[in-house]
C-alpha cells in the first residue's frame, strides 16, 4: 500500500499547470457510446477514475487507444450493454453509461454504483427521470435491468432535486430520443456545460433555455469529432487553498478564472491577494487568515468538492468559522484526521464548527476519500515535521501528478511503498 511522506512547513512558490477535468471527462467518455464514429479526446487527466472509465468502455466493446495527447475512442463495433459491478463499484460515475446504452440499444444491464465514504449515493433521480422517457427497469441482485420497449420518447421532466449525475445521464439519453425533451431544475456545473458543448459538436441538438432548463431534440446521425476537455476547477481550487494556507505565492495556469469566481471571492474575503489574468490566477497567501462561514451548494455556489480543503485554511483563521455541508450526508470524514493534527473541529449534524488559530502538528494519517486525502496534505504542508498519509489510492483517483506539481513549487513530499 503506497503512502505519502510530507515534511512541512514550506511556503509554496512558483507555477502549477492545471490538468483536464476528471468530472467533465467522465460524462464525455460515457457519451462517446452514442456514436459509431471515432472521437478524439484531448486534455484527459491521467488519473485512476479515467482509466477505470476507459476499462468500462472497453468492457462494453469500445476500441480505445492513446496517440500522443489524444485518446481515440472507436465505438463502431461497440455492441455490449452490460456494465459489471467490479468496474462500477470502484467508480460511481460508471452509472453514466446507462443513459447512452439505453439511447443506443434500448436496453442495458448496469450495476448499481453502491455508496462510498461520503454517502449512500443513490441513483433514484436517474431512474425516475429515465422512466419518464419510457424506460422500464427492475433492480435484480444489485443490477439495474433497463429496457425501452418503444425506444426513448422525449417529454418534459423536472428534477425534484439538483443532481449532477442525473442531469448528465438524462441529457445524454435524450440526445437520441424520439422528439423533444425539456429538462428542468438541472445541475449547471461547468462540467455539464462542457458535456453539452461536446454533444453539440457531435451534432446533437441541445439548447440551454434558461438558468436550469435545457431543451434536447433527438437526432439520428452524429459526427466524428475532436474535443478538448475543460480544466479541472477543483484541482485549481485545491492549489489556490494550498497557497493561502502556506502563505505562499503561486501562479495557477491553464484555467478560466471566471468559472471559479465564488472560490476566488471567498479566498479574497479570507485575506489572500489574488490577481487574475486571461488563463491564470496569481495568488499571494496572507499571514493573517480571516475567518468566514461557508455553505456548500450546487454551482454556482461553493463546491462540496472543496469543503475539506477550505476547512484546513479555516483552522488557521483568526477566529471561529462554520462550514455547512448541504450536498452530502457524510462528508466530514477528514475531520477526525485533522483533529488528530491538533485541529478543534466540532461536528453537529451537517455543520462543522471550526476553532481558529490552530497550529497543526505532524502525524500519521489515513485518507478516506478523494478530497479528504488532499486536505491532509494541505495540513501537513503547513506544519513542521514529518506526516505520513496512508491509503493514497483515494488521491490517485482524481489528482494528476500531485507530488510532482507540489515538489516543483517547493513542497517536501514523496511517495513511499
Ligand atoms: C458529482 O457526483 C461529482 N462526481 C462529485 O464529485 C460531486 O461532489 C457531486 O457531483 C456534487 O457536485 C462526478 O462528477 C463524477 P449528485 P454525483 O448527483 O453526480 C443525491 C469528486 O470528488 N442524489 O449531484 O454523484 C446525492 O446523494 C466527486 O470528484 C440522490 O439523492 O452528485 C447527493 O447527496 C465526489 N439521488 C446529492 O444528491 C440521485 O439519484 C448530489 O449528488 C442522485 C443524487
Amino acid at each position: 500500500m503506497q503512502k505519502l511522506e510530507v515534511f512541512g512547513a514550506n511556503k509554496l512558490k512558483g507555477e502549477i499547470n492545471i490538468s483536464g477535468s476528471k468530472n467533465a471527462s467522465l460524462p464525455i467518455l460515457a457519451a462517446t457510446l452514442l456514436t459509431n464514429k471515432k472521437v478524439y479526446l484531448n486534455n484527459l487527466p491521467k488519473v485512476k477514475d479515467i482509466e477505470t472509465m476507459i476499462s468500462l468502455l472497453r468492457s462494453l466493446g469500445s476500441k480505445t487507444k492513446f496517440n500522443k495527447k489524444n485518446l481515440i475512442v472507436d465505438n463502431s463495433k461497440q455492441n455490449k450493454n452490460f456494465a459489471s459491478y467490479n468496474l462500477v463499484k470502484t467508480m460511481r460515475a460508471g452509472i453514466l453509461v446507462l443513459g447512452p446504452l439505453l439511447a443506443k440499444f434500448g436496453r442495458a444491464k448496469v450495476s448499481l454504483p453502491g455508496g462510498c465514504a461520503i454517502g449512500t449515493r443513490p441513483v433514484d433521480l436517474h431512474l425516475k427521470a429515465l422512466s419518464k422517457l419510457g424506460v422500464k427497469y427492475k433492480i435484480i441482485q444489485g443490477y439495474i435491468h433497463a429496457t425501452a420497449p418503444k425506444g426513448l420518447i422525449g417529454t418534459k421532466i423536472t428534477f425534484s432535486k439538483i443532481s449532477v449525475g442525473a442531469t448528465e445521464n438524462l441529457i445524454i439519453a435524450a440526445t437520441l430520443a424520439k422528439g423533444t425533451t425539456i429538462l428542468k431544475n438541472c445541475a449547471i456545473e461547468p462540467e455539464i456545460k462542457d458535456l453539452t458543448n461536446f454533444l453539440i459538436k457531435l451534432g446533437c441538438n441541445l439548447k440551454w433555455l434558461s438558468n436550469r432548463t435545457i431543451r434536447i431534440k433527438g437526432v439520428k446521425n452524429i459526427h466524428e469529432i475532436k474535443y478538448s476537455v475543460m480544466f479541472d476547477r477543483i484541482e485549481a481550487g485545491t492549489y489556490l487553498v494550498a497557497a493561502a494556507a502556506t502563505e505562499g505565492n503561486l501562479r495557477i495556469k491553464k484555467v478560466i478564472p471566471e468559472i471559479i469566481k465564488t472560490e476566488i471571492n471567498i479566498l479574497k474575503r479570507i485575506g489572500a491577494k489574488i490577481i487574475l489574468k486571461k488563463n491564470q490566477i496569481h495568488i499571494y497567501g496572507n499571514k493573517t487568515i480571516r475567518n468566514t462561514n461557508i455553505k456548500t451548494a450546487p454551482y454556482p455556489g461553493f463546491p462540496t468538492d472543496l469543503q475539506a480543503q477550505i476547512m484546513v485554511l479555516l483552522c488557521k483563521a483568526n477566529r471561529k468559522s462554520l462550514i455547512k455541508e448541504d450536498i452530502f450526508e457524510n462528508r466530514f470524514m477528514h475531520v477526525s484526521e485533522l483533529n488528530r493534527m491538533g485541529a478543534k473541529i466540532l461536528i453537529k449534524g451537517n455543520k462543522a464548527l471550526i476553532e481558529g488559530n490552530i497550529k497543526f502538528t505532524a502525524a500519521e494519517l489515513m485518507a478516506t476519500d478523494l478530497r479528504a486525502s488532499v486536505s491532509l496534505i494541505l495540513a501537513a504542508l503547513t506544519t513542521r515535521g514529518k506526516s505520513i498519509i496512508n491509503r493514497i489510492y483515494h488521491l490517485d483517483r482524481g489528482y494528476e501528478n500531485i507530488e510532482k506539481k507540489l515538489k516543483r513549487v517547493g513542497a517536501k513530499i514523496r511517495r513511499i511503498n
